[in-house]
């Protein structure tokens, strides 16, 4: 059986990697190789442990030693592990880079002394920056602006250093924003619903004019399993959607789906120290391949709400007792 390593699989986008591999796979082992920060939550894989084929190691990717035990004999590892909330970054910045910076470091040092046949390395939009109009490609110069994504990109430079000095075979993917259940309710989408669900009001950074494209984490996980048999080594690729709103748009998306008004339920509170006006992405490489991504957020919203009204004492310590 081949064994597919995927770090960060306990998190939101990782375990959707996991669920993908499990459904579409039958003939591959999945180590999920994972801190468990408070952003890794056993619950997220729970439903797989019992199969034989799912193993966890709880280990730091910063950690040489854990990270050659993971990769040993691997046949893909898949790098989602990271510190991923942008307003946390402002505050430990150092965080970001020891797990996102150092973190992949280690872990591709530890994958080029195995051997790791295919590596694919998940990286986010945000490491072009702004982008106020029309759509960048892969080629596109990086311009990060916070924390988060200055690690992210400072992380794709260590690898450009192991594909071409190296040949490690590596591939980097760009997302879109994220959504999907099992997403910890720092981000937006997730906040505004536990928000509604325990009758708290959506806090809204400074104008709520900011826009950002928002991939269903569904279609995520198929793009990187796709990529992971279709693409080609040293070559970077955005995965995205067509789905932009502002974060007024969302707010009015989710009290819709309450029978509320926006205006009726939102507060406008201090924006971040930065907040890029927009992100956006072309992804036309990967739709030249055969990839389109199939969910949309409104079609969405419904299966979301069902979901975290079902787990919402998960979050207990966010959102404890209803306001
Ligand atoms: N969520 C998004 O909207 C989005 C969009 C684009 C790209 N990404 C990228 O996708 C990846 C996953 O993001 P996510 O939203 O699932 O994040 P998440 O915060 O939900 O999960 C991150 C996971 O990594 C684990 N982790 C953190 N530090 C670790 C360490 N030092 N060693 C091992 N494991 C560690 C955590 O325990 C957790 O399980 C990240 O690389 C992120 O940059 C996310």
């Amino acid at each position: 059986m081949r064994k597919i390593v995927v770090t960060g699989g306990a998190g939101f986008a990782g375990s959707h990697i996991v669920d993908e591999l499990c459904r579409t796979r039958p003939d591959v082992r999945v180590l999920v190789f994972d801190k468990m920060t408070y952003a890794g939550d056993v619950r997220n894989i729970a439903h797989h442990l019992l199969e034989d084929r799912i193993g966890l190691l709880v280990g730091d990717v910063a950690h040489l030693d854990a990270c050659r035990r993971a990769v040993e004999g691997a046949d893909l590892v898949i790098h989602a592990a990271a510190e991923s909330h942008v307003d946390h970054s402002f505050g430990n910045s150092l965080e970001f880079t020891r797990t996102n910076v150092l973190g992949t470091h280690t872990l591709m040092e530890a994958c080029r002394q195995a051997g790791v046949p295919r590596i694919i390395h998940v990286s986010t939009d945000e490491v072009y920056g702004e982008v106020m109009s029309g759509a960048v490609d892969e080629q596109t110069i990086l311009r990060p602006t916070n924390p988060y994504s200055s690690s992210k990109a400072a992380a794709e430079m260590i690898l450009r250093g192991y594909i071409q000095s190296y040949r490690v075979p590596i591939l980097i993917v760009r997302a879109n924003n994220l959504y999907g259940v099992r997403q910890y309710p720092e981000k937006i989408i997730p906040r505004f619903l536990c928000h509604m669900l325990t009758g708290r009001r959506l806090p809204i950074h400074g104008s709520g004019c900011n826009r950002r494209h928002y991939l269903s984490t569904t279609d995520f996980a198929r793009a990187i399993l796709f990529l992971a048999e279709r693409g080609e080594v040293g070559e970077t690729y955005n995965i995205g959607t067509e789905e932009e709103y502002t974060n007024l748009e969302v707010a009015g998306i989710v009290a819709a789906h309450f029978g509320k008004r926006p205006e009726e339920v939102i507060d406008h509170v201090a924006d971040r120290p930065f907040n890029d006006a927009r992100y956006s992405i072309s992804w036309s490489k990967l739709a030249a391949m055969g990839w389109r991504p199939e969910n949309r957020l409104r079609d969405d919203i419904g299966r979301l709400t069902q979901w975290y009204s079902e787990n919402l004492n998960r979050y207990s310590d966010l959102f404890g007792a209803p306001a």
